[in-house]
């Protein structure tokens, strides 16, 4: 059956279509070729337009003075939105770094960004290293078989970034399972309970955790992220707890689950393409081609939005003033523009101008430290073989020999 552009636009409000890859790819290929910058009337959605082509993302993501995050940074319903915009009235809502816009967005990124740059990043390595060992070591403990998701991929990168915070190892399984509960949103094996009381005690326990952090931290500054963080003065005043908690938050989780699912989208796409996994074991110069080819193939961040401040257009077609476009970055990601032949996985792929993560004054943060994160897996056992695999993403039961 083929997709009407409408249907097309439809994908983005729908979970289900980003469940099934090549549909959405036809979906997404559909609009870029037929309706670039696409207007969706979507149920129980404010409307919005649909941006597909990398070329016009990059250039409403370099404009941030026209193109704002606020007020509305990420697609969610209208009753969402409508509820963040009372909770932006009572001065309650959540205040992330993807939230603002300049000035306030340059002042509060430049609090945590000198723990991204390269020395830093430098100085993490050999943790990195460890940690990825470990879980290495794990998937061979494990008896070569195992669910590459739930038992490897999911503790490694909330590990590395609780490190970088400077959290004590003891509470990281407390950790894990506070995000997993909070994010597990809709997934039954992951929520704590159905009910909103249920779920708020998950944010109040994230809260209360931050909260002691925050007074340890102003008591005994340690050389870590956190210490960074809860020591911050804008104009003289410390965050306010509630800015302070909401920066522990995003950096929490912001790196935990596109990293894993980076890592056991890559390795599911290395077994599927067992000729580019044979390429990299036998050359690991390609270990950063390979690790950025994971990060476009996976683009694992679907969408960010922005509002137009001002009537302008994009690619042509006229946008007014307080109209939302949604940046779709799987779309980029296999623009045919830009990328040779853009539904191959090449571990060589160079140059590789993905937009995974963004692009201008947002650019995702912690790029630096996913990408080292993914090289310094696929070098701690580059000589795996996976032998066979079934599953999606949630799970990903693989069985494998370990050489070397
Ligand atoms: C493969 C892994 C990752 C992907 C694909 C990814 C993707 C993104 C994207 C698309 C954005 C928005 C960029 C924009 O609006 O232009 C973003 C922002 C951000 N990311 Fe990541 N991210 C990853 C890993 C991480 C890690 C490991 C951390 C930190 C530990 C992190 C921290 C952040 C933060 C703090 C922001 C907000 C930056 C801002 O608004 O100024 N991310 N990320």
């Amino acid at each position: 059956m083929t997709l009407t552009v409408t249907e097309a636009g439809l994908s983005f409000t729908n979970p289900a279509a980003y469940a099934d890859e090549d549909r959405l790819h036809e979906a997404l290929a559909l609009l870029r070729r037929a309706d670039p910058v696409h207007w969706v009337e979507a149920p129980d959605y404010e409307p919005f337009w649909a941006v597909t082509r990398h070329a016009d993302i990059m250039e409403i993501e370099r404009n941030n003075t026209l193109f704002l995050n606020a007020p509305r940074p990420l697609l969610a319903t209208a009753d969402m939105d409508a509820q963040a915009k009372q909770r932006e009235a009572e001065g309650t809502a959540l205040r992330t770094l993807i939230h603002m816009d300049d000035p306030q967005h340059k002042v509060v990124r430049a609090i945590g960004a000198g723990w991204f740059r390269p020395r830093a990043m430098r100085a993490m390595e050999e943790r990195v290293a460890e940690l990825a060992r470990q879980y290495v070591d794990r998937m061979a403990e494990l008896g070569g078989q195992g669910d590459f998701v739930t038992q490897v991929a999911v503790h490694y990168p909330l590990y590395v970034i609780l490190s970088l915070l400077g959290l004590p190892e003891s509470d990281f399984p407390r950790l894990l399972k506070l995000t997993q509960e909070m994010f597990g949103g809709g997934d039954e094996e992951l929520r704590r309970g159905e009910t909103p009381e249920e779920l708020m005690q998950t944010l109040l326990d994230f809260f209360a955790y931050f909260q002691d952090l925050t007074t340890a931290r102003r008591a005994t500054p340690t050389d870590d992220l956190a210490s960074e963080i809860a020591n911050a003065r804008v104009d003289g005043e410390y965050l306010s707890d509630f800015d302070t908690a909401s920066y522990y938050v995003i950096i929490a989780t912001a790196g935990h689950d596109t990293t894993s699912s980076t890592i056991a989208g890559g390795l599911h796409a290395l077994i599927q393409h067992p000729a580019e996994l044979a390429r990299l074991r036998d050359n690991l110069n390609l270990l950063p081609t390979a690790a950025d080819e994971m990060i476009r193939w996976v683009t694992p961040v679907k969408e960010f939005m922005r509002t137009a401040a001002a009537d302008t257009e994009v690619g042509g077609v006229p946008v007014k003033q307080g109209q939302a476009v949604l940046l779709s970055y799987p779309s980029a990601n296999r623009d045919e523009d830009v990328f040779d032949d853009p539904f191959r996985f090449d571990v060589g792929r160079d140059p590789n101008r993905h937009l995974a993560f963004g692009f201008g004054v947002h650019l995702c943060l912690g790029a630096a430290l996913a990408r080292m994160e993914t090289r310094a897996f696929l070098a701690g056992r580059p000589e795996w073989t996976a032998t066979t695999f079934v599953g999606g993403l949630k799970h990903l039961p693989i069985r494998y020999t370990l050489k070397g």
